[in-house]
């Protein structure tokens, strides 16, 4: 990508011009802009994945992903309307009900872009009925916890621990309603890793599955990020 601002092009982002930079997506362009697209396995520090599809927009009337979809001028781009606001919620309750997501016990609460996605959307329930799939936590390493009941699977962790920490601790495997995170070790365990506190994939899940350990409510609950203010609110909060 350049830097390169397009002279003079934009496009239209619920009525609102945003222009762009030459290669960019819309999900780039518009953070850039302050402007808030719902998203979960985008992260503006690496490349799209474009598997969650919570950033379903409008573009000239087609459903489109903004985070892979490029920036072009004059494009008429849809995000915040009640038709695609619904379609992110029922994304959201499916994978409610397809972890075991226990926000109230879960360290990760208000810190986790699910459930600041959730609150976002006005999400007040699981609408459909939940899986209880039996996912066991891995404990093995000294300093770092994996719960998988949490799992989104965007990949997130996967894409930092090869790309930037060249380590490639995970994979995803399986498929369909089998897909699951794995760790790339002969035990299957953490601690058989070459996997660090410092690690860029220690910190890159947006859920609570990868948790540095004795460090959990450093910050109570009430003082979070995401509970001072709604996702919507942070775009320029960089990454998450
Ligand atoms: Fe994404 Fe976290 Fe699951 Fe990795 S562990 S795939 S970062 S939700
Ligand atoms: Fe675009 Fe997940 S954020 S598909």
């Amino acid at each position: 990508m350049t830097d390169e601002v397009s002279p003079g092009q934009s496009f239209s982002l619920d009525g609102e011009d945003v222009p762009f930079r030459l290669g960019e997506t819309v999900i780039q362009a518009a953070t850039r802009a302050g402007r808030y697209i719902p998203h979960l396995c985008w992260h503006p520090e690496f490349a799209a994945h474009g598997s969650c599809r919570l950033c379903s927009v409008k573009v000239n009337g087609r459903v489109g992903a903004a985070c892979t979809v490029r920036a072009a001028a004059a494009l008429e781009v849809e995000s915040d309307t009640e038709e695609l606001n619904a379609h992110r919620k029922t994304l959201l309750q499916m994978l409610f009900v397809e972890g075991n997501h226990f926000c109230p016990s879960c360290e990760k609460s208000g810190n986790c872009l699910l459930q600041a996605t959730a609150y976002q959307m006005g999400m007040e329930g699981p609408h459909f009925e939940e899986f209880y799939p039996d996912r066991p936590v891995d404990a093995s390493h000294p300093d770092i916890l994996l719960d998988f009941n949490r799992c989104i699977l965007c990949e997130l962790c996967v894409r930092a621990s090869r790309d930037v920490d060249r380590k490639n601790v995970f994979a995803i495997s399986g498929h369909g309603i089998q897909t699951h995170l794995l760790v790339n070790s002969a035990s299957g365990r953490l601690v058989d890793t070459p996997m660090t506190l410092e690690d860029r994939a220690t910190s890159i899940c947006p859920v609570g599955v990868i948790l540095p350990k004795r460090r959990g409510f450093a910050i109570p609950i009430g003082q979070r990020r995401f509970d001072a203010k709604p996702v919507s609110e942070q775009v320029e909060g960089g990454p998450e």
